[in-house]
């Protein structure tokens, strides 16, 4: 008789890295028998995988610990057992403080030790598991899995940071910065296409500071991997993020133009418009060298829709240093923004700095976000009259209506069949609204059939 799976459910805070980590564990799992149940009621393993980038981000996930041990004690007067997993960022900064403060969790573990969930569950002991240990965690994970719902998919390719931001963990909860090696991430990219994955998006915290190793034994850059991934006939559309403004070479720029695989879209976080500002986050440019570079990537790509991180309230920030952050906004036009105020993190240097009061904080953030609501929607109006491609990716709002992304990552609804879903179609853009357009299906482009053997 075959046994019933077990029931997993994982939730996931943070970066797309955190989603892309999601998987891999599920990943993992299933080769224990664990299959991914949306219904945390029901799952016999909880993964908390958690987000330590801004304040109170530890006490979030010990208020959220509280009602799973309800979970868990209702589930043991029924007779079932519910095994308790703290992953992510806050689980490398807390370590063994997790299992102190809650007793009745069962694993805590970091971000580069996933590749030994699997071996730690069945071991069913209480433990810790935060080393940043030298061997390649993504060798030791199993291979993806063969059916996916999307046809875009993550994929990792870079981790970790040594650029030492004044302001962020990333650097001492994912560690020093490591790049996967050209063979192992083509191999990757190899098996996502054959399960029907058109679009990738390479993930990094510095995407752009990719050095993994190519066959020939020498390092290759972003823009090399780009290339080489975009030779693959069924991926069509390559996409990376995050990058950091220190890191974009000509090639990756160039690209831009060239290669008709890379869509047109730049994440590109800038923090401050202040130069003194840019400094005490150790950020490593200056403002004018951030727009002067967005000038050549845009020499190089005129349509391309650049989005950008921006943080307010950094410690020592006057309201003049506010006004350039906001005329650079402006003065940039970006298609999009993700806005902060700045929070503090323990154990980082700028925690310690005099910091701004937080009702200035929010007032200053309030006004950023309208300039860049609105550099946000001329953006996305514009499109409309334009016939874009659109790899639709799911249902859409409405029944008869299919969802997707133009290549600006803007979310696209039009009226079309399902069978739609994996494909890429022209569509007629007629309205933008506040976080997607509309658009009138023009013809399905059947221009290269999906192939199956990925290569
Ligand atoms: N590696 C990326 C960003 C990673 S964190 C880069 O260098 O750009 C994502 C964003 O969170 C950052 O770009 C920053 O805007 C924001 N962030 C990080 N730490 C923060 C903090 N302490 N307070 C407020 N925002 C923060
Ligand atoms: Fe954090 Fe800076 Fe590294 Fe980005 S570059 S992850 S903001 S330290
Ligand atoms: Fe958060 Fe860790 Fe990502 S702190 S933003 S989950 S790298």
């Amino acid at each position: 008789m075959a046994l019933s799976p077990k029931k997993l459910h994982i939730t996931s805070f943070g970066c797309q890295m955190n989603a892309y980590d999601a998987e891999r564990m599920a990943e993992a799992l299933a080769g224990q028998g664990y299959e991914e149940t949306a219904n945390i009621e029901e799952a016999e393993l909880v993964i908390l995988n958690t987000c330590h980038i801004r304040e109170k981000a530890a006490e979030k996930v010990y208020s959220e610990l509280g009602r799973l041990r309800q979970l868990k004690e209702r589930r043991m007067r029924e007779g079932l057992e519910t095994k308790i997993v703290v992953a992510g960022c806050v689980a490398q900064a807390e370590g063994a403080e997790v299992i102190a403060r809650v007793p009745m969790v069962d694993l805590v573990v970091g971000p580069q030790s996933y590749h030994r969930l699997p071996e730690l569950v069945a071991q069913g002991m209480q433990s810790v598991e935060t080393e940043f240990p030298a061997e390649d965690k993504f060798a030791h994970l199993p291979e993806r899995a063969a059916r996916r719902a999307s046809p875009s998919a993550f994929l990792t390719v870079q981790e970790g940071c040594d650029k030492f931001c004044t302001f962020c963990v990333v650097p001492y909860t994912r560690g020093s910065e490591f790049s996967r090696s050209v063979d192992a991430i083509v191999a990757e990219a190899e098996r996502l296409a054959s399960s029907g994955v058109r679009e990738l998006t390479l993930l990094g915290q510095n995407v752009n500071a990719y050095h993994g190793d190519g066959p020939d034994g020498r390092p290759w850059s972003l823009a090399r991997l780009i290339k080489r991934l975009a030779s693959m006939q069924s991926i069509e559309r390559i996409r990376y993020t995050t990058s950091h403004p220190r890191d974009m070479d000509d090639d990756l720029i160039a690209l831009h133009g060239g290669e008709e695989k890379l869509m047109p879209y730049l994440h590109l976080p800038f923090q401050s418009g202040a130069d003194r500002i840019l400094a005490a986050m150790n950020r490593g440019h200056s403002a004018a060298a951030y727009e002067a570079l967005v000038k050549r990537v845009r020499e190089a790509r005129p349509d391309i829709a650049v989005s950008t991180d921006i943080i307010v309230g950094f410690p020592g920030e006057t309201d003049q240093d506010f006004e350039e952050t906001l005329a650079l906004v402006d003065r940039v036009r970006f298609a999009s923004a993700f806005s902060f105020k700045y929070s503090a993190r323990p154990g980082t240097p700028a925690a310690e700095m005099t910091q701004v009061p937080e009702d200035v904080k929010a007032a200053r953030l309030e006004r950023l976000q309208a300039t860049i609501e609105l550099n946000a929607r001329c953006f996305d109006a514009g499109q409309i009259g334009k016939r874009l491609p659109v790899l639709f990716e799911r249902k859409g709002r409405k029944s008869g209506q299919v969802a997707g992304r133009s290549p600006y990552l803007q979310a696209v609804h039009a009226e079309g069949p399902m069978s739609l879903i994996g494909q890429i179609a022209e569509v007629d853009i007629v309205a933008s609204g506040p976080n997607s357009l509309t658009g009138v299906i023009k013809s399905e482009f059947a221009w290269r059939e999906p192939n199956q053997a990925a290569g």
